[in-house]
């Protein structure tokens, strides 16, 4: 059990919890609080070792690698208005997605199972990496990977704060768990003229409307239905009177997408449809295509370890099922070549108030944090034990 571990640091990743929420910082900006996570670490007698700018990862046990847990570190550019003690120092910067939890609840599992291990080895190492830079494009997983922090990780786990899930309580879900989403901009170019004649010109304000209709057709029928690929303008704009066609139109949209294997083929698709829909109309075409991140796809078994380790820290009652979410997490790439889960840790008071991620007021229940080292510290555990 973790929890005699916990409840001595407790009182003290509650008071570092708030502290980074009163200092929250930008992605890729996170210096103050990579610098606070170095000397806490140090201090216990750990070797964390910096990553390039900001982020770290710091290696507990001895051994081989079982697993890696991920804390995304990084604030909103969001000005908070929770009237919390604690609230955000740093004007227009916000924890409105609840990475500061995330981040305590990491340094809170380095610490529980260093002391754990310092009593008794613990048998495998867990490495704990503290990423950067969730919240931009593309995000600060890529640059953990290419600096190699998965080298010789078998799996890893992570959590989100959910605040429609109790406190108490964590929810999870075998396969997608968020969304994939890119973007798409494409320009058109092409002779313009009178409308009169528009076998003189390349009609672009024709070629743009196949492109919107036909587009999210032709991938409904090339892409398996089951992915939910769906592509949806948001913009579109050309010319400046009736009766002339213009010699540029634009049209901008989403493509979102619920599987990962199909965001693939989606996104592979995508050129040659738009290009193949337009070339009968002479235009000359602009394509941005802008991947997003794909899907977080939980697998069986960490799914399994999560849950397990859940049940018996918090009891028979604490996994409850959680839906897809149709929004992106970086998270995602550190699944391209290792298995893994994230977990959803509810942070809603019972009968309390309802809140919402990315949103200025946005607070979680505190008791969360606890819980969240609790669960992850066991599931890090029992990792080791299957070695
Ligand atoms: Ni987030």
């Amino acid at each position: 059990m973790v929890g005699p571990w916990l409840e001595e640091i407790l009182p003290e990743l509650i008071e570092f919890r708030r502290d980074l929420h009163a200092h929250p910082e930008l992605s890729f900006k996170e210096f103050r609080t990579t610098d606070k996570l170095v000397e806490r670490l140090e201090a216990a007698g750990l070797k964390p070792r910096r990553l390039e700018g900001t982020g770290l990862t710091v290696d507990v046990g001895e051994g081989p690698i079982t697993t890696a847990l991920r804390g995304d570190i990084d604030a909103l550019p969001i000005i908070e208005e929770t009237g919390l003690p604690f609230a955000s120092k740093n004007h227009g910067v916000t924890h409105a997605c609840g990475h500061d939890v995330h981040t305590t609840t990491m340094l809170g599992v380095a610490l529980v199972l260093h002391g754990m291990h310092r009593v008794r080895p613990l048998g495998g190492t867990v490495r704990i990496i503290f990423q950067p830079a969730e919240e931009t494009m593309p995000g600060g997983a890529l640059s953990c990977i290419e600096q190699g922090v998965l080298e010789g990780v078998p799996r890893i786990m992570a959590l989100h704060c959910d605040p429609r899930i109790n406190v108490g309580q964590i929810g999870t879900r075998i396969g997608a768990i968020t969304s994939a989403s890119d973007t798409i901009k494409i320009e058109l170019t092409g002779r313009g003229g009178h409308t009169s004649r528009p076998h003189l010109t390349e009609d672009l304000v024709f070629a743009l409307s196949q492109i919107a209709v036909n587009v999210p057709a032709v991938l409904s029928r090339r892409v398996d239905v089951r992915s939910g690929v769906s592509v949806v303008w948001g913009q579109i704009s050309a010319g400046s009177a009736p009766n002339a066609i213009p010699a540029s139109g634009y049209m901008a949209g989403t493509m979102r997408c619920l599987d990962r294997d199909a965001w693939h083929d989606a996104g592979e698709l995508l050129d040659d449809v738009v290009r193949e829909i337009a070339a009968p109309y002479g235009v000359e075409v602009h394509l941005e295509h802008t991947r997003g991140v794909p899907p977080v796809v939980n697998s069986e078994d960490e799914t399994a370890i999560i849950e397990a380790a859940a049940r018996a820290e918090l009891g028979e009652h604490a996994v409850v099922l959680t839906p897809q979410s149709m929004g992106g997490e970086d998270f995602a790439w550190f699944l391209a070549d290792i298995p893994g889960a994230m977990m959803r840790l509810g942070t809603h008071t019972p009968g309390g108030e309802e809140y919402d991620l990315h949103r200025g007021d946005f607070i979680v229940d505190e008791r969360a944090l606890g819980y969240a080292v609790q669960v992850l510290a066991a599931a890090a555990l029992r990792t080791i034990r299957d070695l």
